[in-house]
């Protein structure tokens, strides 16, 4: 499967890149940044926020398919997020129609319903959007588009809720959020191999002993996750956040420390 693969630089894209490449997929890196050293990929440096950039990669390359991890990974502005998950998102799907690319893999987040209490035990792929930062609302927003698109022009597009993407779990909650590197090379081939998922949900975590999200929406795509982050369990220093860390879904995005204005910087 040739792959277009944007944010192909940052901590995932790189993982991903060479995840699907020893796989025996052909990968193209696309990234506003040059290509990282030792990358023996295609690569485009351009801005996913750019239709035109965007349109100009398609018309060069041949894909099947597209992975889309790049994005700001964080809290910013409700302008900031919207552009850099929904507009980004809003590109790669105008140009996957012209092109006639059936499949969008996106890396969504565990924040589109991390205002869900703890407390309602485990979250399913049905669970209603309910995000807790404008980064949540993006990625809401994003999931949204991705459904409309395959909706009305009939592509498959799995929306993958990844959790903590870590060498290790270096927290208590991530003890529950923890998504390994090896897993999440598995998670993305199962989302991009998956047999017509239509709109799809995963959540994007390892087999964590301690995990509150379902893994059988992945599970039915073919995701099975190998690792566990209980063999870290010991090295876990607790912390004084833990305990308002453990509230919602989100965690500390969940926390008033989080709250600013939607337009503010
Ligand atoms: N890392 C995690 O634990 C985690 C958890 C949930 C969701 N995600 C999502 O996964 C995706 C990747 O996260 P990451 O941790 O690898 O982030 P990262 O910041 O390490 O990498 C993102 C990459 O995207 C690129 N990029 C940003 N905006 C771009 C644009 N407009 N056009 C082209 N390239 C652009 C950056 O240059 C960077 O190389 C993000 O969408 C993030 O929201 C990550």
């Amino acid at each position: 499967m040739r792959v277009l693969v944007t944010g192909a630089a940052g901590s995932l894209g790189r993982v991903v890149t060479v995840g699907l490449a020893d796989r025996g997929h052909d990968v193209v890196g696309l990234d506003l940044v040059p290509a990282p050293e030792g990358t023996t990929s295609t690569w485009h440096e351009a801005d996913c926020t750019d239709a035109d950039a965007v349109a100009a990669v398609f018309a060069e390359e041949r894909l099947d398919a597209v992975v889309h991890l790049a994005g700001v990974p964080e809290e910013a502005s409700l302008p900031e997020e919207l552009t850099s998950h929904v507009i980004t998102t809003a590109a790669l799907l105008d140009a996957m129609v012209t092109h006639r690319v059936q499949r969008l893999v996106y890396a969504s987040s565990n924040h589109a319903v991390g205002r869900t209490p703890r407390a309602a035990g485990e979250l399913t792929e049905h669970a209603l959007p309910r995000p807790d930062t404008y980064y949540g609302v993006g990625k809401v927003a994003a999931e949204a588009l991705l459904r409309l698109f395959v909706d009305r022009h009939g592509i498959d597009a799995v929306a993958c809720r990844i959790g903590s993407f870590l060498e290790e779990p270096t927290t208590l909650r991530a003890l529950s959020t923890w998504l390994s590197h090896d897993d999440g090379v598995r998670m993305v081939e199962a989302a991009l191999t998956a047999p017509a998922p239509g709109f799809a949900v995963l959540y994007g975590i390892s087999a964590n002993t301690r995990a509150w999200w379902d893994l059988e929406p992945g599970r039915r795509l073919g995701y099975e996750p190998l690792d566990d982050a209980e063999q870290f369990a010991d090295r876990i220093v607790a912390r004084p956040e833990d305990e308002a860390e453990a509230e919602f879904v989100g965690g500390p995005y969940a926390t008033p420390a989080f709250h600013r204005p939607a337009l503010g910087d």
